[in-house]
C-alpha cells in the first residue's frame, strides 16, 4: 500500500463531537483538509456553526450541528441527522468531555477544600460522569446502530492519561475516563466482528479551552510542564497524525487500544 492509500479518508463520512474547540477541532481539522465529510457536534451551535463556514470557504465539506452528548436523545437526533445528511457514518470521535473542575491542588500547589473529597460535590461529580462517561456511551451506541448493518466502522474515543494514573486532577474526571478506557475495550471486542475497530486517544495537557482555558496561563503552563517527561504541554497541532493514523487504513489491525499522547506523562514524573 503506498502512502496515500494507507491514510486515505476521502470520501469517509466523520462526526466529531465537541469538534467546535481544542482537540476536537485539530480532528476536524486534519480529516476535512484529507477530503472527509465531517460533522462537527458540539453543544455550543455558534462555535461550531463558525468552524465549519470557515473550513467550508476553503473548499472542505463540513456541517455543525448541535448536541449535548450528556442526553441519550439529542444524541440520537444528531448522529442520525448527520448519518442522513452524509449518507452513513463511517467514522465517530467521542471526544466531547468537560474541565475537571474542582481539584485537589490548585495552580499554586495548594491544597482546595473544594476539591477534597469529603467536600466533593455530587452535582459535579454527576455532571463530569454524564458528559465525559455516559456521553461516549450515547455516541457509540447511536453510531453502532448505523455502522453495524454495514459491517464496518471506526471510533475513536478520547480518554486521557488521567485513565491510567492517578492525578490531583478531579476524581469524577479521572473515574469518567477510566470508565471510557474500559468501556471502549469492551466494545472494541463486542464489535470486532463486525469489522469495527474501537481505540481510544489518551491525550496529556493540552493547551485548549477545557477549564475556561486555564491552561493558556503562562503559570499554570509552567507548574504542568514540570510534570511532564518531555517537558512541555502538547499542542493541538500534534493531535492531527494520532488522529489521522485511528481514522484510516494504516491503523487496520488495531483494535482495544489506548494511546497515549501525552509527552510521557503516563510513566511518571521526569527524571532529572
Ligand atoms: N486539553 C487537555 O489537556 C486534555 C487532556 C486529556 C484529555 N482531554 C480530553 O479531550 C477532549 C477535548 O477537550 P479539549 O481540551 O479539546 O476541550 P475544549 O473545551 O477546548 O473543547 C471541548 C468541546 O466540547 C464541547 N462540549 C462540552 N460539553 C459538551 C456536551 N455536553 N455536548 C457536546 N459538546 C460538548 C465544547 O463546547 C467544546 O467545543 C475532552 O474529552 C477532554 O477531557 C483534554
Amino acid at each position: 500500500m503506498n502512502l496515500q492509500d494507507m491514510f486515505d479518508v476521502r470520501g469517509k463520512s466523520v462526526i466529531v463531537t465537541g469538534g467546535g474547540s481544542g482537540i476536537g477541532l485539530a480532528i476536524v481539522e486534519i480529516l476535512a483538509e484529507h477530503g472527509a465529510r465531517v460533522a462537527i457536534l458540539d453543544i455550543s451551535l455558534d462555535r461550531a456553526e463558525g468552524e465549519a463556514a470557515r473550513l467550508r470557504a476553503l473548499g472542505q465539506t463540513v456541517r455543525a450541528y448541535r448536541v449535548d452528548v450528556s442526553d441519550g436523545a439529542s444524541v440520537d437526533a444528531a448522529i442520525d441527522s448527520s448519518a442522513r445528511d452524509f449518507g452513513g457514518i463511517d467514522v465517530l470521535f467521542a471526544n466531547a468531555g468537560i474541565d475537571p473542575g474542582s481539584t485537589v491542588l490548585g495552580p499554586d500547589g495548594e491544597r482546595s477544600v473544594d476539591g477534597a473529597l469529603e467536600n466533593y460535590d455530587a452535582d459535579r461529580w454527576s455532571r463530569v460522569i454524564d458528559i465525559s462517561l455516559n456521553g461516549v456511551f450515547h455516541c457509540v451506541r447511536a453510531s453502532v446502530r448505523h455502522m453495524k448493518p454495514r459491517r464496518s466502522g471506526r471510533i475513536i474515543i478520547t480518554t486521557s492519561v488521567s485513565s491510567v494514573r492517578a492525578m490531583p486532577i478531579g476524581i469524577a474526571y479521572s473515574a469518567a475516563k477510566a470508565g471510557a478506557a474500559h468501556f471502549m475495550r469492551n466494545a472494541a471486542l463486542e464489535l470486532a466482528r463486525y469489522n469495527i475497530r474501537v481505540n481510544a486517544i489518551a491525550p496529556g495537557p493540552f493547551v485548549t479551552n477545557i477549564g475556561d482555558g486555564f491552561a493558556r496561563d503562562p503559570a499554570v503552563q509552567t507548574m504542568m510542564s514540570g510534570m511532564i517527561p518531555l517537558g512541555r504541554m502538547g499542542d493541538v497541532e500534534e493531535m492531527k497524525g494520532l488522529a489521522l493514523f485511528l481514522a484510516s487504513p494504516a491503523s487496520s489491525f488495531m483494535t482495544g487500544a489506548e494511546v497515549f499522547n501525552d509527552g510521557g506523562l503516563s510513566l511518571g514524573p521526569p527524571i532529572d
